[in-house]
């Protein structure tokens, strides 16, 4: 039977696409050439600049591998260097957030300013003052749109707003300044960062995975649009359940590592963190339009349904994970209906390793 019109708008990608092969997700070379192609390279988002509105704030982690810091500077402006001091490789802050005056590395004590010039080695004999004038913290290059901090670690980075792709004009009618940090929460899992993501790039598992989250929407409308650098999923709500949707709204993913997740009054920022070639860090951070008191029943309820499906996101991340390093399984067929994301996704994972 001839397929009808209706039929052929819903097809998103072409027939026959395959995934890519099962090595790529447990392989140690495949992983040590997207970290230094990709995560090493291109900008990559670290944070949201609510967690540094004024100056000494900080975030600092490791990033694919390598800790960074990010802070604002007592002149306003945003730095970043590695987390690294150039005395002896100890890094210089304590992992987390916070806010510090000085940067004084948690080994011998040696202390950078906000510039990352090397300013006080306490008790290391010598001529200090010459020290001091030799010695800097390794910069990282910072950028911030939206209120979103992206860092990248390239000598010559490349042009940050091709970085960007279509963001900006996905994000047209959001004001993500306007939103206030609430808090954090991470995830470790014991998968591919690739597996975590290609999750993200697909509807197709959403009434079978998350009963919860399938109440508030209408997956016959359900469509990921993609194209340069994002992909934005497109769903309806159930007419009955507008009122109470708490976790709809625009979901926006961007290449490689990032979705922003955009609610009626908040959005939860993710981060995908590669870790190894088989785990993985979910940097999640919530915000909301309003952090008060009052409103906390209401935020509470988007990230307990945010938790509630992150965990039958891992759980089944985990399981396929399991399969992609068993040796049985190296490709499989994808959807030309829902899973157009997953292709857009894998042509530029291959585009990495051509
Ligand atoms: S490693 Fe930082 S002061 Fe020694
Ligand atoms: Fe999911």
């Amino acid at each position: 039977m001839p397929m009808g019109s209706e039929q052929k708008d819903r097809i998103f990608a072409k027939e026959n696409a395959r995934t890519i092969p099962a090595e790529w997700y447990h392989d140690t070379g495949i992983y040590r050439r997207e970290c230094e192609n990709l995560f090493h390279h291109d900008w990559m988002l670290f944070c949201h600049e609510a967690l540094l509105s004024t100056p000494g704030e900080y975030v600092a982690y490791t990033l694919a591998g390598r800790p960074v810091m990010v802070l604002r500077g007592k002149d306003g402006e945003l730095k970043g260097f590695h987390n690294l001091c150039r005395h002896r490789a100890s890094m210089v802050l304590k992992e987390g957030q916070g806010k510090t005056g000085v940067l004084r590395c948690m080994y011998h004590g040696w202390v950078y300013d906000s510039d990352g010039k090397l300013c006080k080695a306490p008790g290391f004999g010598g001529d200090e003052a010459a020290l001091c004038e030799r010695t800097s913290l390794f910069p990282v290059h910072v950028r911030s749109f939206a209120g979103l901090v992206f860092i990248s670690m390239a000598e010559n980075p490349p042009v940050f707003e091709k970085t960007l792709g279509a963001l900006p004009q996905a994000l047209e009618q959001e004001d993500l300044s306007a939103f206030k940090f609430h808090s954090m929460a991470s995830h470790r899992l014991k998968c591919n960062w690739k597996t975590y993501i290609e999750n993200y790039m697909e509807g197709y598992h959403i009434p079978v995975l998350h009963p919860e989250l399938n109440r508030d929407i209408d997956f016959e409308s359900y469509k990921v649009v993609t194209e340069n650098r994002i992909a934005r999923h497109e769903t309806g709500l159930r007419a009955d359940r507008a009122e109470d949707a708490a976790n709809t709204g625009l979901w926006v993913w961007l290449w490689p590592h990032v979705a922003l997740n955009i609610y009626k009054d908040g959005m939860n920022l993710e981060i995908v963190n590669p870790v190894g070639p088989e785990e993985t860090e979910l940097r999640y951070c919530y915000l909301f339009r309003d952090v008060s008191p009052e409103k906390e029943e209401e935020n509470r309820k988007v990230i307990d349904l945010s938790f509630t499906v992150t965990q039958q996101d891992i759980e089944i991340c985990e399981i396929v994970q399991k399969n992609l390093s068993a040796g049985v399984y190296d490709t499989g067929e994808l959807s030309p209906r829902h899973e157009n994301g997953v292709v857009h996704f894998h042509d530029m994972v291959r585009a990495v390793h051509a």
